[in-house]
């Protein structure tokens, strides 16, 4: 029999709100299952972002009330072998979210070994070799629920739109890497350059300052700001599948070719 290649589950995480993370955790996921890999998705935020990237509104609160959550499974610390559902896409499956997941934090201070409640759930998962990658999107907090999403991956991508507050934010986020260093085996993939507008020096600036420091990884394909995102969103598709030549649309392939090219 064939052997499966290894899982490999990525979480995208940043404290800093509206990054880029549910975007390029769809759109990445999207790019890679279009080149043939098994592809879960978790949304692991209680906006919902992740499931409305790819399911209208009553479809994603339909799921939310379903009692088949990432939310329910976390709290009973049940296995998650069963709770994915297909998306429209061939090869690309969502474990939904649901407003609940308000609570997770609650929920995981109650429990023992609270850190690793997430990589438990995801084990069978895992092991069953069903699928290539497993991307978590994470909320944009530094709490409890983050550090189970970060104890779970083995690499963390970790989108930073170029602004001052952007940075800032950054260094928040190696710090609490660095706090986890006991308890997570999870490297950092990549910093990835989101929402960047050339025409803004600022732009040009954070790509030399990330770019020229040392042991941090930066992906080399970048996002520029595209208008066609949004507009994706609001179809609820992925971006390729709402305008297929879209410069954003093809940065995210570029992007799924790098994730690939780090294991080989
Ligand atoms: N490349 C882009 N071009 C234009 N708009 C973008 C781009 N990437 C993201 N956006 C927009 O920026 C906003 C934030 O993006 P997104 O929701 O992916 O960030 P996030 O980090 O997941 O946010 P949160 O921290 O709230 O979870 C969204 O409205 C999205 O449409
Ligand atoms: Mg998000």
């Amino acid at each position: 029999m064939e052997k499966k290649a290894e899982t490999k589950i990525l979480c995208f995480a940043n404290n800093k709100g509206g990054s880029g993370k549910s975007t390029a955790c769809a759109n990445l996921g999207y790019e890679l299952a279009a080149m043939g890999r098994r592809v879960l998705l978790v949304d692991g935020d209680m906006q919902l972002n992740l499931s409305l990237s790819f399911f209208d509104e009553e479809t994603v609160l339909a799921m939310a009330g379903s009692g088949k959550t990432l939310y329910e499974a976390v709290r009973s610390r049940a296995d998650l072998s069963g709770y994915a559902v297909q998306t429209p896409y061939p090869g690309l499956e969502l474990i939904p979210s649901t407003t609940l997941m308000s609570q997770i934090e609650l929920e995981l201070f109650m429990m023992t070994q609270r850190e690793l409640v997430l990589k438990k759930c995801l084990r069978s998962v895992k092991e069953s070799g069903e699928y290539d990658y497993i991307l978590i999107d994470a909320p944009p907090t530094l709490g409890m629920w983050v550090t189970n999403i970060i104890c779970a991956s083995g690499h963390v991508i970790i989108p930073v739109e170029p602004s001052p507050w952007g940075l800032f934010g950054l260094a928040n986020m190696f710090e609490f890497l660095d706090s986890l260093e006991d308890i997570s085996d999870a490297e950092v993939l990549g910093i990835l350059i989101s929402r960047l507008d050339e025409r803004k020096s600022y732009g040009r600036q954070t790509r030399e300052i990330l770019t020229g420091r040392e042991g941090i990884p930066v992906f080399e394909s970048v996002i520029h700001v595209d208008a066609s995102v949004g507009w994706s969103q609001d179809a609820a598709k992925p971006i390729r599948e709402y305008k297929k030549r879209a410069r954003s649309a093809e940065e995210f392939r570029k992007l799924a070719q790098e994730v690939e090219r780090k294991w080989q």
